[in-house]
């Protein structure tokens, strides 16, 4: 049986010797032989092309390079040469976030001026915008059920009721809960895992004594949700440049591997070079005490926090 292979964007990547080097930010596709080729790494001086056989482990966790220093002599990867791969051309024994899969746009396009693409490109969409018409129209009655529940795609879809009731957490104690999930990117719907820091806070008062009014139920708006008295949700993503913060039991710290950011319990930032605090993403616990979140991500290394699309 062949094996699946998670490739989590945003982990640290290390070098033989166990030192950050950088965070794994997209994967590159050899259109001719249809497998991942390089990966590419943001470390502190942009981004690097790093060819597939220097990966010696990956977990979802953390990527090890089997290269014994930095990565400053490698190629720097230039996104305005690439293009994205569509999602049924993704490897199917790879789990690959979408959007995350690159190919080497075509030959001719890179070496034609940037308008003269531009026309080609305006030419084959319009082409294929008038096919897709003619096409469309003559589905339209049958599909447009479909078309119009795919447009009604709410913010509201991308909530997740996690596997774990809020008495199971521990108090005071962050706890790492990963889940599957659907990443919706336009109608496609792809199943990814994410993980997120759970944090049960033992000064509130206990939900399950509560009347309901202080309950927040699934039909509060969403700023309610962003504050929440008994447990706060915090991405997994260092909002310096996006590696993964792990919670110190003994010092009651979250510090990030690569460059040393210090978060106190509720994200916090006490140190380091990252621009704010841990990112805090809405939940809403039930009456049961069912834990649901919105899992959203954000722009790394910018003071503010804005929702990536
Ligand atoms: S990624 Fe730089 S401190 Fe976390």
């Amino acid at each position: 049986m062949r094996q699946e292979v998670v490739f989590r964007m945003g982990i640290p990547v290390q070098n033989a010797s166990g030192h950050p080097v950088g965070t794994l930010e997209k994967l590159v596709f050899l259109e001719t032989e249809k497998k991942i080729s390089e990966i590419v790494v943001r470390d502190l001086s942009g981004l690097k092309r790093v060819p597939l056989q220097w990966v010696r482990e990956l977990t979802e966790h953390v990527l090890v390079l089997d290269h014994p220093g930095n990565l400053d002599d490698l190629p720097v990867f230039d996104i305005s040469q690439f293009e994205e791969v569509p999602i049924w051309f993704y490897p199917p024994d790879c789990r690959i976030e979408v959007g995350s899969l690159l190919t080497l746009k075509p030959c001719d396009e890179r070496l034609l001026g940037e308008s003269e693409a531009m026309s080609r490109r305006d030419f084959m969409a319009k082409s294929t915008a008038l096919v897709a018409t003619l096409i469309g129209i003559s589905l339209v009655i049958p599909i447009g059920g479909y078309v119009l529940a795919a447009a009604r795609t709410k913010l509201s879809d991308h909530w997740v009721t996690l596997p774990v009731k809020l008495e199971q957490l521990p108090m005071d104690e962050p706890v790492s809960h990963t889940f599957n999930a659907v990443s919706v990117s336009g109608w496609m719907r792809v199943p990814v895992v994410r993980t997120v820091w759970l944090i049960r806070h033992s000064g509130a008062e206990d939900p399950f004594s509560s009347s309901e009014d202080q309950i927040l139920g699934l039909d509060s708006p969403l700023e309610k949700s962003r504050s929440n008295p008994y447990l706060t949700v915090l991405s997994p993503i260092c909002p310096h440049l996006g590696c993964s913060p792990q919670w110190f039991s003994g010092k009651k710290l979250f510090i990030c591997p690569c460059h040393h950011s210090i978060y106190e319990m509720n994200g916090k930032r006490i140190g380091g070079p990252a621009p704010r605090p841990m990112d805090q993403l809405p939940v809403l616990v039930g009456k049961d005490g069912s834990i649901s979140i919105l899992y959203e991500e954000f722009q790394v290394g910018i003071p503010q926090k804005i929702r990536l699309s």
